[in-house]
């Protein structure tokens, strides 16, 4: 098994710049809030520097990945392909960089839309994603990045509500495009944002 400075170095070859800083920012920001909620520290390092390692791809070579690889693609996929890099990178996870194990696979798996019921593993890597220091100024973000050292469902919700609105501002051809996946996850954190006021 390979430490995380090793694929550090790996993912390094292959992410251009701007998204290797990216991943070293997730990488250290999930490694943190692991610290904080009491969760394996390396799990959270492996996800971080590899939830993109699918990233390097045009839309015609996800595809085409997936099919040589026999990953399914649902229809908002195949619509936006880039959502395929976090189903393309957990596989790569496994098959290139040797990660065995199920909840480092699955953070990066469900790193870009969400869903119900995440562990906290998964929410850490979806909100360091978000709030990772290089990521430009997004609405609500001093808020959300210090509610993120303080309560993971609360910060599922506030993102989520903040993409949502985004995505929905959209044409609505590409209001299509939003994966059902991150309107459940909207739906099942918004509950239980509600149920604790
Ligand atoms: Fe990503
Ligand atoms: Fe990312």
């Amino acid at each position: 098994m390979k430490t995380i400075d090793e694929l550090q170095e790996e993912v390094k070859k292959v992410l251009k710049r701007r998204r290797f800083i990216h991943s070293v920012g997730v990488r250290f920001t999930a490694q943190s809030m692991a610290m904080r909620f009491g969760v394996d520290l390396e799990k959270a390092g492996y996800a971080g520097i590899l939830h993109d390692c699918a990233k390097n791809m045009s839309d015609a070579q996800l595809l085409m990945e997936c099919k040589k690889n026999n990953i399914k693609c649902s229809k908002t996929e195949i619509a936006k392909p880039s959502l395929l890099h976090a189903k393309l990178g957990s596989f790569y996870a496994k098959k290139i960089y040797g990660i065995t194990d199920e909840q480092v696979l699955s953070a990066i798996r469900w790193h870009t839309t969400g869903k119900p019921s995440m562990s906290n593993l998964e929410k850490i890597i979806y909100i360091a994603d978000y709030i990772e220091p290089g990521r430009r100024e997004l609405p609500h973000m001093t808020e959300i990045r210090k509610m993120a050292f303080m309560d993971l469902n609360r910060t599922m919700f506030l993102i989520l509500d903040n993409t949502l609105s985004y995505l929905n501002e959209l044409e609505q051809d590409r209001q299509d495009a939003i994966d059902s996946y991150t309107r459940d996850a909207y739906r099942f954190y918004k509950d239980l944002a509600q149920n604790q006021l």
